[in-house]
This record gives structure tokens, C-alpha cells and sequence, in this order.
């Protein structure tokens, strides 16, 4: 049997991974600045994970939501502390389009209304609704198609209050990533998200806030849609939620009511899903991890503006991306088979740099080491090196 050709893969076995290092099969190591797809927020197979999991299996790995469950509401608290909002309530799913699925059908019961307000660029995953409403073609599928979904401008006040003003009271939702991920690191204005409470306050719509990359943590806060001042009625999160582990949750507010049968999923809220859940927030607390993602975040940046040839170097905490161009358009294989480190991108030009939230500053200096050498090594050399100069008589003598 062939396994089902869809996606492009690189030819590394990684058959070993520690912190923010992977191992291939002959031994290399690898530095990951993409965090397997901003997945890895405690760093890979981080010691109190592996044991929490590893007890959890001896006990009972699964079993149904017909049974009480104790760590669904150990991580409700946890994630009630760690995400300031202890008011809210928790939803249990497996990955992020699911989180972002069910959080468009709980919209659309709770309003009664059929129509969702997505963005120019948005991702939100790949089932039905999640993708309806992702602005990319290329992945709906023709059954996957619907008139419901209405797409805007993003960062576009105006054309998203006229839209409000024209069809108001049918929206039932407005989806919005925090930072713009696949769409290549661009955040949301925090004036915009501020215009969207207000609106889907005056209308009675539910504001989306689909943190399944740019949560948990990530920006140093622990969703980025914190940094406008308000609150989001539903907050989507899978990711980094599991350090690896697939799970996935929404946070919802106190005012949508939940009824039996409304939503459910067999597997959400499983033993292990919540203990790796528990264990990935507990690390986050001990280790102060936000903290490290906002210094860090800030540290990196400040490295990146130095080199020469990244344009428009952005982003917040450890979600950060620039743009490359010209010779630089191989940066990232470069960076993978020459210098053993791994990057994210975003189409067409975009490097998008994800790594563990626990990365240290040592790391970075070895990452902006391995940048710099992959930047001079596809830089055309400046036409008075080609003359007579230091190297040729280094050469010479
Ligand atoms: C913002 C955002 N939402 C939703 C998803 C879908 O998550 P999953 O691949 O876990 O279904 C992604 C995945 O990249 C994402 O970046």
C-alpha cells in the first residue's frame, strides 16, 4: 500500500527529538525554528510530559464522555488560571479545524443565523465549515462551497462596519486569526479587533477568535487577540495545546448555553489528550514561558533587523516572519541542508519562524549564526571582492 501523496516532504528521517533539537537517522541534529508547524510549545519530549503521559498510560488511556472524566476539569482550572479567563467555559476536540468547526456550528445555534464573516488570507483549517471559511481556493472543495460565508478585507474597518451595517442581523459569526499564520505572519490591527466586539456586540454575532496557531502562549500573552483589550466570545486552540499530542478545546463564553447533544466528538477530552494538555501548562507556568516567549521574541527580532537582505521583519513574541527575495528565495534549503535547521514558510516569500516557547538565547545566537552564513553564501559577493584583496593574497602567500 502507498500512503496518499499530499503532501511535499523533505527527505529527513527525524527519529529522535530533545528541547529544540531533532535527530535524523545517521545522528544529524537539527535546530527547529519551526516547532513542527508551531506545534512544540515546552520543547520536544519535555521530561514532565513524557512522565505525566507515561503514568496516565498505565492508569486508562480512554474512555467515552459517558463517564466523569477528572482531567477534563483539572485542565479547565489550569487553563482558566493560565488564560485569565476563569468565566469561560471548555469544549474538548481533537485538532484545530474541528476546534474551529464546532466553534462556527455553536455560533450558528446560539444566533440562529446562517452567515460567517472570514478574512482576505485567513486560515482555519480544513473540514467543512473550517475551510468554507479559510481564503484559499485551492482547498475548497465543490461540496465544501456555500454563499454563507462572507469574506473581507482584513484589517478593513470600514468595509467590515458596512457590512455590518447591510447585513447585521443574519451574521452569526466573525472568524479572525489573532496573527495571520498560514496568511504569512500579519497580525490584526488591535483597532480592528476592538471594532469587532463592538459590532458583534450592537448585532448579537459571536466573535471567533481562532488561536489555534497564534495561542497557547505563543506571543507572550496567552492568546494574541489579549493585546486589543477584549474579550472574544469563542476561543479556538489545538497546536501547541499538546506539545505534540493531538488535542484541541474552545473556550466559550459564559452567556453561550450549552445543551445535551448540541456538540460532540468520541474522542475530545480523553485521559491522555487532557493529561498531555495539563502537562504542557504546568511546564508553561513553572517555566514562566510566556515571559520567555515575549523576551525572546524581542531578542530575535532585534537580531533579525541587524542582517541585511530580510524585509519587513514582523510579528510578536515567538510568531515572527520576514520576507525574502531575490538570491534569498533558497534561504530556508539552505538553511535545512547546509546548516541543519528547520524554518516554517508562508507563500510566495515568507520565512515564519515558530520555535519551542522554552528556546533559550544560546539557540538563537546559533540560529542567527547559521542565518547570517546562509545569507552570505547566497549573496552575490560585492564586485571589489572579485579584485585583488585580502583573501587573494591570503591565497597567494
Ligand atoms: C490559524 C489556524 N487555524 C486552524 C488550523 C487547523 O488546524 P489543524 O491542522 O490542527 O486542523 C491551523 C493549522 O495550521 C491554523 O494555523
Amino acid at each position: 500500500m502507498t500512503l496518499f501523496d499530499v503532501y511535499p516532504i523533505n527527505n529527513i528521517t527525524i527519529s529522535r527529538a530533545l528541547d529544540s533539537y531533532v535527530w535524523d537517522e545517521e545522528g544529524n541534529r537539527y535546530l527547529d525554528m519551526y516547532g513542527g508547524h508551531a506545534v512544540i510549545s515546552i520543547g520536544h519530549t519535555h521530561p514532565h510530559w513524557v512522565q505525566r503521559i507515561q503514568a496516565q498510560l498505565g492508569q486508562i488511556a480512554f474512555y467515552s464522555n459517558s463517564v466523569v472524566i477528572p482531567a477534563q476539569q483539572a485542565l479547565a482550572t489550569k487553563l482558566a488560571e493560565l488564560s485569565g479567563k476563569p468565566e469561560f467555559q471548555l469544549f474538548l476536540v481533537n485538532s484545530g479545524a474541528e476546534a474551529n468547526e464546532n466553534a462556527l456550528k455553536l455560533a450558528s445555534f446560539h444566533t440562529g443565523r446562517k452567515k460567517i464573516v472570514a478574512f482576505s488570507h485567513s486560515f482555519h483549517g480544513r473540514t467543512s465549515l473550517a475551510v468554507a471559511a479559510t481564503d484559499n481556493k485551492a482547498i475548497v472543495a465543490p461540496v465544501n462551497e456555500t454563499e454563507n460565508v462572507v469574506f473581507l478585507p482584513f484589517n478593513d474597518e470600514a468595509a467590515l462596519a458596512a457590512c455590518f451595517a447591510e447585513q447585521g442581523h443574519q451574521i452569526a459569526a466573525v472568524i479572525i486569526e489573532g496573527i495571520q499564520g498560514v496568511g504569512g505572519i500579519v497580525a490584526a490591527n488591535n483597532s480592528f479587533l476592538q471594532l469587532i466586539r463592538s459590532l458583534c456586540n450592537a448585532h448579537g454575532a459571536v466573535y471567533i477568535a481562532d488561536s489555534v496557531q497564534c495561542g497557547h502562549g505563543r506571543t507572550g500573552q496567552f492568546f494574541a487577540h489579549d493585546a486589543a483589550g477584549v474579550d472574544a466570545d469563542v476561543y479556538t486552540m489545538a497546536k501547541g495545546m499538546g506539545n505534540g499530542f493531538p488535542v484541541g478545546g474552545i473556550l466559550i463564553a459564559p452567556d453561550i448555553k450549552p445543551k445535551h447533544g448540541m456538540l460532540g466528538t468520541t474522542f475530545g477530552g480523553n485521559h491522555l489528550a487532557c493529561t498531555a494538555a495539563l502537562a504542557v501548562l504546568e511546564v508553561m507556568q513553572q517555566q514562566s514561558l510566556m515571559a520567555n516567549a515575549a523576551e525572546m521574541g524581542r531578542y530575535l527580532m532585534e537580531q533579525l533587523s541587524a542582517v541585511e537582505g530580510l524585509h519587513n521583519i514582523r510579528g510578536r513574541g515567538l510568531m515572527i516572519g520576514f520576507d525574502v527575495e531575490g538570491p534569498l528565495k533558497d534561504l530556508r534549503k539552505v538553511l535545512l541542508n547546509t546548516f541543519h535547521v528547520f524554518t516554517g514558510e508562508a507563500k510566495p516569500n515568507v520565512v515564519r519562524l515558530l520555535p519551542s516557547l522554552a528556546i533559550t538565547r544560546p539557540q538563537i545566537d546559533e540560529f542567527m549564526h547559521a542565518l547570517r552564513a546562509a545569507v552570505e553564501q547566497l549573496t552575490p559577493a560585492p564586485i571589489h571582492n572579485h579584485n585583488i584583496g585580502p583573501r587573494e593574497t591570503l591565497l597567494v602567500t
